[in-house]
């Protein structure tokens, strides 16, 4: 039998899937349906005072790239693009924390850790809400300094915008905040950045040391699209956005933040299958949060997720999740790994696979693929690049390693000898 049981800084929890924060925590009911589901955690709604955060536009959501099958109303495919205008809860924070208080009973006989997200200007105020939050049951807190919609021109006083975002490109000021509620509040502080932020590495460290135990990686950032046919912007213009797209720029972050730090990273903005929580977990994550997938597809897919990561620790014969846990950070090259390790490769037909399609010809930049009925590389031309392998559709073409990389460079310019110095091959031989 298995354990999905992870560890979040000081706070465990019974299984790594934690609903983000938004409007699937907005309400008590909300948070409970989420915690009936079987969810480890539940980020809340952030409630937030300034009233041009409580307010919004609408239409709200907008889906697209979600390709939808008309015979099946319950299809729904991995792939899409989410843009919304949704900004905080339309709650006080105070008014929340009762909100919070009305859940934390029911979520605590669940098994469900109520992380509280609110965002605040001032000390005073962060100091006040994360009090009454403590108070009301939250197992944890996650700082939002993320708010994807700048809040410049939304106020025509610029002090009043210092919230949310702010936060995460004024780094110092995020650290103030820190270091005031960890010599007060005692349940684990993680803190939401917003990707459109700058040194991530040099954030997340100055947020360790002024007391924070994790991250959130991340909430989304501005994104924009254009419709075609009316020649205007999707969603009002640029507007926040997420979809299983973005995973990749996410885990890369949450890697590099787990490797560099000893704080629990919640990854996320990007996952939406059990698949993409392995994923987040090997990269170094300790837990994974999903919003808009949970949205599409409802609260209780979070089975889905768990029998999916359950069965695959089956097959793998991993018995926790510390198994396999940032097994992934080991094997990151360098930039110095990749000049002194990495092996030059060649490519090979398997002649009695080759269906003569020519996919290999039109993809090789490198002039490397003879062609009759069948394909044929050169060797000597073949810079290893792989792509052919790739593309190939009946996988008739194998990669072998070089001997040395004095053969792979040569291969690399007698492809275009015109482009390499006079000295070339002469240097490669000394
Ligand atoms: C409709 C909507 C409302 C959201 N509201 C909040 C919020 O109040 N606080 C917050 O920290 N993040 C909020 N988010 C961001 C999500 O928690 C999450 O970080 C983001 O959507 C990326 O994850 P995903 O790809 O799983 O959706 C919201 C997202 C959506 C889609
Ligand atoms: S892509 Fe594959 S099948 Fe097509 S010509 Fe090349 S080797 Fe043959
Ligand atoms: S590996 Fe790259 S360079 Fe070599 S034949 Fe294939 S596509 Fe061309």
């Amino acid at each position: 039998m298995n354990s999905l049981q992870v560890k979040l800084g000081a706070l465990t929890i019974k299984n790594p899937f934690v609903v983000g924060g938004g409007p699937l925590s907005g309400t008590a009911d909300h948070i409970k349906k989420c915690a009936a589901a079987g969810f480890g955690a539940v980020v809340t709604k952030t409630a937030s005072t300034p009233w041009f955060l409580r307010r919004y536009p609408r239409p709200l959501y907008k889906l697209l790239d979600y390709k939808k099958d008309g015979t099946n109303p319950y299809y729904v495919p991995d792939s899409y693009t989410w843009m919304h205008r949704e900004h905080n809860s339309v709650f006080h924070p105070l008014k929340f924390a009762k909100i919070i208080e009305q859940a934390s009973g029911y979520a605590k006989e669940q098994n469900c850790a109520i992380i509280g997200s609110f965002a605040a200007r001032g000390l005073e105020e962060w100091e006040e809400i994360a009090v009454a939050y403590e108070k009301a049951g939250c197992a944890a807190l996650e700082l939002n300094f993320c708010c994807p919609f700048p809040p410049e021109g939304l106020t025509k006083r610029p002090e009043e915008a210092h919230i949310g975002i702010y936060f995460t490109r004024n780094p110092e000021e995020g650290a103030k905040v820190l270091r005031k509620l960890r010599s007060m509040i005692k349940i684990p502080l993680f803190v939401k950045l917003s990707p459109d932020g700058g040194d991530f590495g040099k954030m997340a460290k100055a947020f360790e040391e002024a007391g924070a135990d994790g991250i959130t990686m991340f909430a989304n950032n501005k994104t924009l699209r254009i419709d075609i046919e009316t020649g205007k912007p999707v969603l009002y213009g640029p507007t926040a956005g997420t979809g299983p797209w973005v995973k990749a720029f996410s885990q890369r972050w949450v890697a590099e933040i787990a490797a560099a730090t000893n704080m629990a990273v919640m990854g996320g903005r990007g996952a939406a299958t059990w698949q993409d929580a392995v994923e987040f977990l090997m990269a170094g994550a300790a837990a994974v949060q999903y919003c808009s997938p949970i949205m599409i597809r409802g609260v209780n897919y979070v089975q889905e997720l768990i029998n999916g990561v359950g069965n695959y620790m089956e097959r793998r014969h991993y018995s926790s999740i510390a198994d396999f846990q940032g097994i992934a950070l080991k094997h990151m090259y360098s930039n110095k790994d990749l000049i002194e390790n990495v092996k030059a490769l060649y490519a090979e037909v398997d002649l009695r696979k080759c269906v003569g399609c020519r996919r290999c010809v039109e993809v090789c930049c490198y002039d490397a693929v003879n062609f009759a009925r069948k394909a044929i590389i050169k060797k000597s031309n073949c810079a290893g690049c792989s792509l052919c392998s790739q593309v190939c559709p009946v996988n008739a073409i194998n990669m072998h390693d070089r001997p040395d990389d004095i053969e792979h460079f040569q291969a690399m310019v007698s492809a275009h000898p015109d482009l390499a110095p006079a000295d070339f091959f002469e240097q490669d031989e000394k």
